[in-house]
């Protein structure tokens, strides 16, 4: 029995990925550093101007090659174990990325995507008709859709706030969400890292002051963890979805769900077999949903160990330098807005920018012209990740400055 060790392994000579760069290169020479990482572990080709990991990030050579080597492994039937997930508890794997991600292993489980998680926080809290959700007026489809059927089907209502674009501080966000509390509020849900514009909200002293008040926080993850640093039982909330397949280098239909251990009896589950009531299996009843592709499973533990072996704290520092250099490029055009905070503790590595109006057809089709994927309308939101090179953020303004208009003199 080849167990489950051979193909989850992110190890160069069987996946034939070259070793990362020598950690010194990182101190002598960053950008090197970082372009031999974006040329040497992903696909990406040279011409391709990535702006947009927001929406689906990118798979690195490591995590393709480990889904490839497992499904292999499994047509192969050199396992005496199902090449599947769906029955399985998957305890090592879970006890690796509760480790990661600061919870216990039983407070973990793996799902598809946010929105998998999302719809099963959703559906899964006792709530009566006339209780309260309060939500921010920017949450993603996603978010809202599930306490939208609870609202139609059950009668409970939904209220939201209004997010100042910019926002001018955390202290601002925390002040404007916990004063929304109501007599009726029975769950506070808002994400973590807003979608559209790519604000970092202080969930802590959210979280802590709904919990002081009796009200259930439930935060939306799906960009939270890999873009900034992370540890969800920090978080102080008691639910939470994450979507690995954004910035922790999963590969698409990698999701995570967080149950706060003293809430793992309370939420029902939606998809169900044998094993749903098993309170005593902690999380991992949310994960008996029948058969599912475990190749998934393998390639999010690769990507968490390829972003364990950059550096977690690397990364970030990357990602949100790239974003200090990508906000300071837009403010300094005139003819650009910029919703995202100067605050930096506003944002993580997502930049969101506004054309005041001005005509953008141009703009979008000669970004598909040169390469350039973005990801917005009026309201652009801009990815910077590790592969994302400076002049993928030159590429795009020197298109905006072609199309729209010049820089400040
Ligand atoms: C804030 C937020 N929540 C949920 C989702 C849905 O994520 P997924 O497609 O991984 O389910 C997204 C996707 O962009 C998102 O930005």
């Amino acid at each position: 029995m080849f167990g489950l060790a051979a193909p989850m392994s992110t190890n160069a000579a069987e996946t034939g990925v070259k070793p990362l760069p020598d950690p010194s290169l990182l101190a002598a020479d960053p950008e090197k550093y970082w372009l031999r990482v974006r040329e040497e572990q992903f696909f990406l080709p040279g011409w391709r101007n990535f702006l947009n990991n927001g929406s689906l990030g990118v798979a690195p050579r490591p995590v393709v090659g480990a889904v490839e080597d497992f499904l292999e492994h499994g047509a192969a039937l050199l396992s005496d174990e199902y090449p599947r997930w769906g029955y399985e508890t998957l305890d090592e794997e879970r006890a690796e990325m509760a480790a990661f991600l600061g919870c216990k292993k039983d407070e973990l489980a793996f799902t598809h995507c946010a929105t998998d998680s999302l719809s099963t926080i959703a559906a899964g809290i006792d709530l009566k008709p006339g209780d309260e959700v309060v939500m921010t007026d920017l949450e993603h489809p996603s978010g809202k859709a599930g306490w939208a059927v609870r609202a139609a089907r059950h009668g409970i209502s939904v209220r939201e706030v209004k997010i100042p674009l910019p926002p001018k501080s955390p202290e601002q966000l925390a002040d404007i969400m916990i004063s929304a509390i109501g007599p009726k509020t029975r769950v506070l849900f808002f994400s973590g890292i807003i979608s559209p514009i790519g604000i970092v909200m202080p969930v802590r002293q959210i979280c802590d002051a709904a919990r002081a008040k009796g009200v259930i926080s439930a935060v939306d993850g799906a960009h939270m963890n890999g873009q900034i640093p992370l540890k969800l039982s920090e978080l102080g909330c008691d639910y939470y979805a994450g979507s690995p397949h954004k910035w922790m280098f999963a590969p698409a239909g990698s999701g995570i769900l967080y149950i706060r251990e003293e809430n793992l009896g309370k939420l029902w589950p939606s998809i169900v077999t044998g094993g749903w009531d098993d309170k005593a299996s902690g999380a991992s009843r949310f994960m008996k949903i029948g058969t599912n592709n475990r190749a998934v499973v393998v390639g999010m533990m690769a990507g968490l160990r390829f972003l364990k072996a950059l550096g977690p704290e690397n990364v970030y520092a990357r990602i949100h330098d790239l974003a200090r250099r990508n906000y300071k490029m837009a403010a300094s055009r005139p003819h650009l807005e910029l919703f995202s905070g100067a605050d930096e503790r506003l944002y993580g590595s997502l930049v969101t920018i506004g054309f005041r109006g001005a005509k953008l057809e141009d703009l979008w089709r000669k970004a598909r012209e040169r390469k350039i994927w973005v990801y917005g309308s009026e309201r652009l939101r801009l990815s910077t990740h590790i592969h994302t090179r400076p002049q993928d953020l030159e590429a795009f303004y020197s298109l905006v400055d072609d199309v729209i208009g010049g820089k400040k003199a």
